[in-house]
C-alpha cells in the first residue's frame, strides 16, 4: 500500500515509517521537524519505496506532493502533533492550533482521496479521568483551565476525535482512533521537551540527579514502542476486525497493563545505568493525572494485540541504545 505518515520523523513515526517499508508498503512522511529529527530516518531515509517532504502538514500543497511521489495514496497514518507536558502548559497556543489544523487538513485531504486513516489519538483524550482501566468510550473530564494548562493537548485529542468521527459519518471516511499509552524505547527525546524513561537514563548518563515530578507515586502504563508500532498497522492494514468487527469509526486503547509507579522507573534507572546519582522531588507540572491504565479488550480481539515487552528489560534495551548513539 502507498502510505502516507504525518510525524514520521518523530519518535513513533519513524519507526512506523521504517515499519511499513520493511513490510513492503511504500512511504511518504510529512515533517516539519519541530521535535522530529532526520537522524531518526537515517536508517531508511535511502529505501527506494521512501520520500520525505519537509513541512507542515496543515498546509495541503504537502500532503498532494507526498501523494504525488508516490503515485496516489491508500493509507493515511496521522501522528503530527505537538506532543511534550512542557508545550501544554507553555505553548498551549501552539497545542491546540497545530493539533486541530493539522487534523483538519489531514480529515479532509483523506476524505477528498478516498484514502483510509489511523488517528493517533492519546488516553489524555479522557482528561483527568478517575474511571480505571480506560475503555473505549468514556465521557471525557476537563478540569477549569483557571489554574493550568495541561490539558490543551487532551482536549485538541478530543477535539481531533471529533473531526474523525464526524467526516466518518458526513463524508463515508474510513477513519480509525488509536491511543496509544506512554510509549518508549530508542529514538525518544531526553531533554526538556522529551519523556520520562529518557529523560532519567539521560540524566544518569550526565550524572545529574534524577529529578521526580512530585513524590512519584503517580503510575503509567508503559509500552514498547514496536507493541505500539504493531497495533497502528494492524488497525492500518486490517480490512475489518479479526473478530469481524467493522473498523470504521472504531476506537482502541493499546499499552501495557503493567502499572509501573514513576518513582519505580526513577529506581531501574539507576539499577541499569549504574549511576552514582540522587532520586530528588521536585515541584513538577500541575494537573498531571494520578493514574493511566488501558482496557485493551477491544484491541486484542479486533487487532490481536498485546503488549509483550516487559519495563525491567525495555528500560535496559534503551540504555543501550542511549550508550549506542
Ligand atoms: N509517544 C506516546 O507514547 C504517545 C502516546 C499517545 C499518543 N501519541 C501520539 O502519537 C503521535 C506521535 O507521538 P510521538 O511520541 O512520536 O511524538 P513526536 O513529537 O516525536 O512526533 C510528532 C512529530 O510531528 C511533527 N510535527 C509537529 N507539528 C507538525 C506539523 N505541523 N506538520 C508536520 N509535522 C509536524 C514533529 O516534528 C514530530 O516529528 C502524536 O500524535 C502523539 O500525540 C503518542
Amino acid at each position: 500500500m502507498r502510505c502516507l505518515v504525518t510525524g514520521g520523523g518523530g519518535f513513533l513515526g519513524s519507526h512506523l515509517a521504517e515499519a511499513l517499508l520493511t513490510r513492503g508498503h511504500t512511504v511518504a512522511v510529512v515533517d516539519d521537524l519541530f521535535r522530529g529529527r532526520k537522524a531518526n530516518m537515517v536508517d531508511f531515509k535511502a529505501m527506494p519505496d521512501f520520500t520525505f517532504v519537509l513541512g507542515d502538514c496543515s498546509d495541503v500543497e504537502k500532503l498532494e506532493k507526498a501523494e504525488e511521489k508516490m503515485n496516489g495514496v491508500d493509507i493515511i497514518f496521522h501522528l503530527a502533533a505537538i506532543n511534550g507536558t512542557r508545550y501544554f502548559h507553555e505553548r498551549p497556543d501552539l497545542v491546540i492550533d497545530v493539533n486541530i489544523k493539522t487534523t483538519e487538513t489531514v480529515v479532509k485531504f483523506a476524505s477528498d482521496k478516498g484514502a483510509r486513516l489511523v488517528f493517533t489519538s492519546s488516553p489524555e483524550a479522557f482528561g483527568l479521568q478517575s474511571e480505571m482501566p480506560m475503555g473505549e468510550n468514556l465521557d471525557s473530564i476537563f478540569p477549569s483551565p483557571h489554574n493550568h494548562f495541561r490539558h490543551s493537548y487532551g482536549a485538541s485529542k478530543y477535539l481531533g476525535e471529533i473531526i474523525v468521527q464526524y467526516a466518518v459519518k458526513e463524508r463515508g471516511l474510513d477513519g480509525r482512533i488509536i491511543r496509544p499509552f506512554n510509549g518508549y524505547g530508542p529514538r525518544l527525546m531526553g531533554n526538556e521537551h522529551g519523556q520520562v524513561t529518557a529523560i532519567f537514563l539521560h540524566q544518569c548518563q550526565r550524572g545529574e540527579n534524577i529529578t521526580l515530578h512530585g513524590d512519584g507515586s503517580q503510575t503509567r502504563c508503559f509500552t514498547w514502542y514496536n507493541d505500539l508500532i504493531d497495533g497502528i498497522i494492524s488497525l492500518g492494514e486490517l480490512d475489518e476486525g479479526l473478530d469481524g468487527s467493522n473498523l470504521q469509526g472504531a476506537s482502541f486503547n493499546i499499552g501495557s497493563t503493567d502499572e509501573v509507579s514513576i518513582s519505580r522507573i526513577a529506581e531501574l534507572a539507576l539499577e541499569v545505568t549504574g549511576a552514582d546519582v540522587e532520586i530528588v522531588m521536585t515541584e513538577g507540572h500541575p494537573g498531571d493525572s494520578t493514574r493511566r491504565i488501558p482496557d485493551i479488550s477491544a484491541a486484542r480481539e479486533a487487532l490481536g494485540w498485546a503488549s509483550t515487552v516487559d519495563i525491567s528489560e525495555g528500560m535496559l534495551r534503551c540504555w543501550e541504545w542511549i550508550q549506542a548513539e
